[in-house]
């Protein structure tokens, strides 16, 4: 007997990407499944709780619902926490932590929620066993996550444990890294087909890069993590995951275009570098120190993508000078290239000068941005300039 009541599997992602998602997790072999805001909902049985897990690329965090209950006082929450059979999913032995949110709920504080949620389960524990499991708020074995929705109340266990956007890869940072789920993301909308060349010529410390690389070569996106939270759940079945972990494993491929990552920044490169020896992708990544205006792209055809500074977390001496040389530089060399910039910046992006095929709103952090797409043609066809 499962120790949840359905087979259901939530999937958070971000703003924007939840279309893309919904395809990855059918790729993944999840059924049913439905994008909602900020996450995805699907079905599946602990293989495919595993392998989202180990392959989503576009997942930030793996829920798997425990238990839904209306809770509009302080009691009804504690009341619907502890009737949960907790020493069914997980020992005493183990860590906890709770994270809580509310929308437009009558409890509407969410410390009070999570230490209300925390002293249901201790006390079930205490009084089952008379001693009780350790809260850690840095790192828990279980991480609970609670959820009021209109008093609905929503409770499910965090099945990835650190989030999936820590890849493992990254061992060094620039200024403004992009998140490696946005980077992936990014990757998915723009439609690139895995197979012609990826430049990244704003690189930073390489995410775009290594995310297209690890794409192309089918390394699953949990390749270089070691730990998933539902490690520590009583219904752990290591066979499954070894076997998740080795199908995935045997199914990576080689990849014959070329990958370039570059930037201005000696320092940035040297970050890039790091990661990219790390991810042991030295050699299916090219690395170079050149400013944008110089830079060439390699003959054939392929996706550009370029995430320049927006002059809100790192400043550049002339940020319309920069835009101005990004749309100059795709127009004189990028011809036959699919180019896209995200920025926050609009007034900037328009300085581009190339009139965009395709649109994306997405969100770096808290900064909403256009994600959009330019096609650079052979020749000068006049109406694609603005
Ligand atoms: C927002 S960061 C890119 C972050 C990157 N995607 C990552 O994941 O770390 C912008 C980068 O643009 C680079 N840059 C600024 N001006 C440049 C130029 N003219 N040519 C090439 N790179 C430039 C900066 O050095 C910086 O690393």
């Amino acid at each position: 007997m499962s120790i949840f009541q359905d087979d259901r599997i939530i999937v958070k992602t971000l703003s924007g990407l939840e279309d893309a998602l919904v395809e990855e997790l059918q790729q993944i072999g999840a059924s049913q499944v439905t994008a909602l805001r900020r996450a995805v909902e699907c079905r599946g049985d602990q293989e495919i709780l595993y392998k989202i897990n180990y392959q989503s690329r576009l997942g930030l965090v793996v829920i798997k619902p425990l238990k839904t209950f209306y809770a509009e006082t302080p009691d009804q929450l504690y009341e619907g926490v502890r009737s949960i059979d907790w020493m069914k999913i997980f020992d005493i032995g183990k860590t906890i932590s709770v994270k809580a949110s509310t929308y437009k709920s009558a409890l509407d504080h969410t410390q009070y929620i999570s230490q209300k949620t925390k002293d249901a389960i201790v006390d079930y524990f205490r009084d089952k066993f008379g001693h009780r499991p350790s809260v850690d708020t840095f790192d828990a074995d279980i991480q609970i996550n609670i959820h009021l929705n209109e008093n609905q109340c929503e409770i499910g266990l965090n099945s990835s444990g650190n989030p999936l956007f820590k890849r493992g890869y990254r061992q060094a940072t620039g200024i403004a890294p992009i998140n490696e789920v946005l980077a992936a993301g990014l990757i998915a909308l723009s439609g690139w087909d895995k197979k012609s060349n990826f430049i990244d010529p704003m690189c930073g410390s390489g995410t775009l890069a290594i995310e297209a690389a690890m794409l192309s070569q089918n390394i699953p996106s949990g390749y270089y993590r070691d730990h998933y939270s539902f490690f520590h759940w009583s219904d752990y079945e290591r066979f499954i995951w070894k076997k998740v972990k080795e199908e995935a494993d045997s199914a990576m491929i080689d990849y014959d275009g070329i990958i370039l990552a570059t930037d201005i920044s000696p320092k940035s490169i040297e970050i890039a570098e790091k990661n990219i020896q790390y991810a042991k992708l030295h050699k299916d990544i090219q690395l170079k120190q050149i400013d944008i205006k110089n830079l060439n792209y390699p003959e054939g055809n392929g996706v550009i993508i370029i995430n320049p500074p927006y002059g809100e977390r790192i400043k550049t001496k002339d940020i319309s000078d920069l835009y101005q040389a990004i749309g100059d530089n795709l127009k004189l060399k990028a011809t036959g290239y699919d180019a896209w910039v995200i920025s926050s910046d609009l007034e900037a992006i328009r300085l581009i000068g190339l009139r965009p095929h395709k649109r994306h709103i997405v969100f770096n952090g808290s900064l909403e941005c256009r994600f959009n797409g330019f096609k650079v043609f052979k020749g000068s066809k006049k109406d694609q300039y603005q």
